[in-house]
């Protein structure tokens, strides 16, 4: 096999669908891999794809690595190290996420317009890889062209989708109902727990990143609602069709 892919695609909790779609493929579980570590987390298979999507060469993780599962934030966002080295220059991201702005609705789709870092350790600390300078800017962390081309697929297909600030936060827990109504006070519109480590690396990469989440959940409004892992699965997964759609054209396209 020859493959020489420039994009690659990071899927959430419950939105796999697309690594699905990969045709020629050849498949690494993450255990097969040196160096490589090993997710945990129930709805994460697990392993790198290599493939084609439509007639893109692509490279797909499916399922990351959480903070909150043990890993240092080296290990989060050794995957990213990868496929700089791979020459990715293009990264799709996913993430099923607790949306806080009150005009969001639960399967609502948010194009990820920039982010907050609540994570204890940062995944740039420590000796400066060559790939970025030591103080690397992070004016336009999502590119605002994958924004708008992603906003042009989605008039077309007429799928609703909302823009937004994620903000990234170690977990386990779900947020107190405290928490999500400081959170959005602070400017964030949706919460998860993944994401922000893997857009830091790639972006001090030189690699630019498209980010989607799926509003699986709702928190910080006048009635405080329980949140369950399971009910965060079944959300994303009613959701993925549209998530898919959008990704797969924008693939394509761009
Ligand atoms: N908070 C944090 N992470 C999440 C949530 C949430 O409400 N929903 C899905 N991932």
């Amino acid at each position: 096999m020859t493959t020489s892919p420039k994009t690659a695609i990071i899927l959430g909790t419950g939105l796999g669908q697309l690594a699905s779609e990969i045709t020629d493929s050849h498949e690494f579980p993450y255990q097969d891999i040196p160096n490589f570590p090993v997710s945990t987390v129930e709805g994460h298979a697990g392993k790198l794809i290599f493939g084609k999507l439509g007639d893109k060469d692509i490279m797909a993780m499916e399922g990351r690595f959480h903070f909150y599962e043990g890993y240092g934030m080296k290990e989060v966002t050794f995957p990213i190290r990868v496929m700089y080295e791979l020459g990715i220059t293009t990264l799709f991201v996913s993430n099923a996420s607790g949306g806080m702005n009150p005009e969001f609705r639960i399967g609502d789709l948010m194009i990820i317009t920039d982010h907050i870092n609540m994570f204890p350790e940062h995944p740039l600390r420590g000796h400066n890889f060559p790939t970025g300078p030591r103080f690397p800017d992070m004016h336009e962390a999502y590119d605002h062209k994958l924004v708008a081309l992603a906003d042009e697929i989605a008039k077309e297909k007429n799928i609703r989708v909302m823009h937004g600030v994620y903000m990234g936060v170690q977990g386990p827990t779900f947020e107190t109902p405290a928490e999500y109504r400081m959170y959005h006070k602070m400017g964030a519109d949706a919460v998860g727990m993944s994401t922000v480590p893997e857009v830091i690396v790639a972006r001090h990469s030189g690699i630019k990143v498209f980010g989607v989440s799926v509003i699986t959940d709702l928190g910080g409004f006048d009635v405080p609602v329980k949140v369950s892992h399971e009910e965060v699965q079944e959300a994303a997964n009613a959701a993925q069709p549209r998530m898919t759609e959008i990704m797969r054209e924008m693939i394509k396209r761009s």
